[in-house]
This record gives C-alpha cells, sequence and structure tokens, in this order.
C-alpha cells in the first residue's frame, strides 16, 4: 500500500463511521479500489472472491456492462427530478416491471431510498389503513422472534428483542407482539404442533394488531435460520381470519436469492404489502420498493387523510429506476434459475460436509444461501484478515460464516470460499 492509502486509511479510521462499529475502537476497514465480476480488488492489491455480494445486494457481479450502461445514459438524460407532481419513464417502467413479476393482488408501488424505509413505508401504510377504517385502536405490530427488519425506529421495533437494538431504545420504541421464532425446520417434515401458540397469540391481540410482518421463509441477520413453508402458510391463514394485514419482508430473500423469484412462492401465498429492496438494483445504489394491494391503497386513499403521508426527497430517483429496470431485464432471461441452481447444488455437495467438523454446529443450504453454524463465536477482526489472506471477502458475525455469492459465481470462485471457509473451521484463534 502506498502513502495516500495509507493516508486514507488513516482518516477513515479517526474519522469515518463504518457499520455497526465504534468510533473508539473501530475494527479495520479494507481499501477497496475497484470490484468486477465477483472480485473486489483491495488497494493492497489482493483480489477478493465476494462471499457476501455486498450484503446480498449483487446479483449479475460488480462493474456490469448493462447495468452500467443503464446508468450512464440515463444521467445523461436526468440524474434525478422531484416525484411530487411529477413521473418519468424509468420509473413507470420498473412499477409496471415490479406488479407483473410479484404475486398478482400487489398492485400498488411506493419507491423510496433504503430497506428500511420500505419497511416504514409498509408499517405507516397498515397503520394509516386501519386509522382509515376508524379502528385506530389496531395500532401495533405482531412479529416472530429473531426476525431484523432494518434500523430506523419503527423497523428495530419488529426486530429480535434480545438481539436486536430494543434495550438501548426500550422507551421510544413502540411496543409490538412477539410470537415464538418458528421451529419447524425448512428441510424436516412438516410438525404443526407450534402452531398452537402461535394461533393463540393472534386471537389474543387481532384487536390491536394492525399487521404481521415476516421475512418470508429465511430469517436473515437474526440467526440465518430457514423455516417451514407450511409455517408461512399457517401465518396467512391467521392474518385473513383475524383480520391482520400481511407484510412480507422480502428485502433480502425478493429476486431469487432463495431458489424462487420470491420466498413467498415457497408457501404459494400473497401477502397485502410485500417490501423490496437490496437486490432491486442488482446491487448498484439503493433503492426500495412498498407493494401493496388494491384495498390496502385504496382504504388509505379514501381515508381521512385523503393521501399516503410519506414522501422521500429522492423518490424513484431515475437513476436508480434505470438501473433497477437493466437488473430485472437480466433476471427476465430466466437464467438465474440456472445460475442459483448451480450455486446451491455446489454448495450441498461441498459445504454440508462441513457439517462432521468439530468446531460446527450445523451447515444448511438453501438457493443461493449458505451458512455455517459454528460452535464458538468467531474472532471477528482475526477471521477477517484470515479470510482476507485466503482471498476471499466473507464477514461473518457470532457464530455465523455465512456465504450468498452474487448469481455469476462458477465453480473456481465458490471452491475458493469453501476452502477458506474450511481453512478457518481448523485456526483456533479464528473463534473466541
Ligand atoms: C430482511 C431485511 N429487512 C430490512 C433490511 C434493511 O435494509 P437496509 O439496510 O437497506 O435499510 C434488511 C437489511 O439487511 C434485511 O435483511
Amino acid at each position: 500500500m502506498n502513502k495516500k492509502h495509507t493516508e486514507m486509511l488513516d482518516f477513515d479510521k479517526k474519522h469515518v463511521w463504518h457499520p455497526y462499529t465504534s468510533m473508539s475502537k473501530p475494527l479495520p476497514s479494507y481499501l477497496v479500489e475497484s470490484a468486477e465480476g465477483v472480485y473486489i480488488k483491495l488497494a493492497s492489491g489482493e483480489k477478493l472472491v465476494d462471499g457476501m455480494s455486498s450484503w446480498w445486494s449483487v446479483l449479475h457481479g460488480y462493474n456490469h456492462p448493462q447495468l452500467n450502461k443503464a446508468l450512464i445514459e440515463q444521467s445523461q438524460k436526468m440524474a434525478h427530478v422531484m416525484f411530487g407532481g411529477l413521473t418519468h419513464e424509468p420509473a413507470i417502467n420498473l412499477c409496471k416491471k415490479l406488479i407483473a413479476i410479484t404475486p398478482k393482488p400487489l398492485q400498488k408501488v411506493f419507491l423510496s431510498d433504503s430497506g428500511s424505509v420500505s419497511v416504514e413505508v409498509a408499517i405507516k401504510m397498515s397503520l394509516q389503513y386501519w386509522h382509515s377504517l376508524g379502528k385506530s385502536e389496531k395500532h401495533k405490530l405482531l412479529t416472530v422472534k429473531n426476525g431484523y427488519h432494518g434500523d430506523t425506529f419503527a423497523a428495530m421495533a419488529v426486530c429480535d428483542p434480545v438481539n436486536g437494538m430494543h434495550k438501548i431504545f426500550e422507551s421510544v420504541l413502540m411496543k409490538n407482539i412477539f410470537a415464538p421464532a418458528p421451529q419447524s425446520n425448512f428441510f424436516q417434515t412438516w410438525d404443526d404442533s407450534e402452531l398452537i401458540t402461535l394461533e393463540k397469540i393472534f386471537a389474543e391481540h387481532h384487536h390491536e394488531v394492525a399487521a404481521f410482518i415476516i421475512e418470508p421463509i429465511v430469517q436473515g441477520t437474526g440467526g440465518m435460520r430457514f423455516y417451514h413453508p407450511k409455517y408461512l402458510q399457517a401465518c396467512r391463514e391467521y392474518c385473513d381470519k383475524y383480520n391482520i394485514l400481511f407484510i412480507a419482508d422480502e428485502i433480502a430473500t425478493g429476486l431469487g436469492r432463495t431458489g424462487k423469484m420470491f420466498a413467498c412462492n415457497w408457501a404459494d401465498i400473497s401477502p397485502d404489502i410485500m417490501c423490496l429492496g437490496k437486490t432491486l438494483t442488482g446491487g448498484y445504489m439503493t433503492l426500495a420498493a412498498t407493494l401493496c394491494t388494491d384495498d390496502v391503497a385504496d382504504t388509505i386513499s379514501n381515508g381521512a387523510a385523503g393521501c399516503f403521508m410519506h414522501g422521500p426527497t429522492f423518490m424513484a430517483n431515475p437513476l436508480a429506476c434505470a438501473v433497477a429496470n437493466a437488473s430485472l431485464k437480466l433476471l427476465e432471461t430466466g437464467e438465474w434459475q440456472q445460475q442459483i441452481s448451480f450455486i446451491e447444488h455446489f454448495l450441498q455437495e461441498h459445504l454440508l460436509p462441513l457439517n462432521s467438523h468439530y468446531r460446527v454446529n450445523n451447515v444448511r443450504v438453501l438457493g443461493g444461501i449458505g451458512v455455517v453454524e459454528t460452535v464458538d463465536a468467531v474472532d471477528m477482526e482475526y477471521i477477517q484478515k484470515r479470510f482476507v489472506e485466503l482471498g476471499v471477502w466473507i464477514r461473518p458475525f457470532g457464530k455465523l460464516i455465512y456465504i450468498m455469492p452474487p448469481f455469476i459465481s462458477n465453480t473456481e470462485e465458490l471452491s475458493l470460499l469453501i476452502t477458506a471457509i474450511s481453512t478457518v473451521l481448523d485456526e483456533a484463534p479464528c473463534f473466541v
């Protein structure tokens, strides 16, 4: 690394806040120079195979010619215009595409800036829906433990009450209702015994609940847990039975990652409100969408307020919409299905055998997601350094070493990720 790089990193360490990081004792950050395909190139010269898809978002790889083209062409027309009173082709095309690929009842689209904001929007929609019907007493959210829905306030209030940030912000967070986390494993025979407790909670609280929110099939940041589609079907059934709106947070799972276009498709259900983010622009820039049914939109619009009370400055940013359209066009070819199936089979063959390692509790694979749950928690700083030395970018947390590589990853790249994981499992300093 040259002097300029060292100075940049020094400034970064002293002044630039990184996600979930202390400013007094920051973990090291690695300076990235460029990224191409599945590779992240560090300023120090290493080329790392990306196992994280930049937190679930990169589908078709970095520096993609078609996504670049869409971005450049749109930038020459307009980078941004306000969305209040104005509209434009990139947004219209995007909403058309989203309505076409999501479950049929979802007919209205609200575009916003990030996953967390799309969850705020979904929650606000559900509260305003019941307010419009004169039932303001339905003002709480029902969810399950081990969930993660973002870091803004309404989103935080539906994250897991123990692993999330409830303790710090307890006094200001909405008081919501938490059912036990889904227990029936995706891969095991369905056991409906947990539904007794679940239905009891719906029955007890429905009069005060506006919406039920859940990550379909994959509980991500809250533990990388894969649960049974029949559980999701039961949730839909109870929402109908007890008059509660169903919010599906597909921010991590949407657009192919689990092997279906949407994780809701595993259970053949349609939510009343769906959140999309992360993958929407193929990992290029921040954009999210909250889709809802005609009933939700009409009820809100015909209510006392006469409109939905939300409107971000960068709503429907044309650059982001244009890139999202280019990314969805690549998905429309259907190639993603073979890509995910290839990753899934490869991980099943080569990652699942790590199950027998003495340092491993459980290995699981679903679609393009591979999870190694370890016996001991990782030493973040040490293991991160080792992964970089081994030529990969994998960022574990707690007892979870997980990968969700870009869809375009090939045999050689996936092998490198798996070899790196298997290597660190043999190294004691990687664990605390
Ligand atoms: C399921 C889920 N919902 C919401 C979010 C929040 O999205 P963002 O980080 O874009 O605000 C995330 C992010 O990891 C997520 O995984």
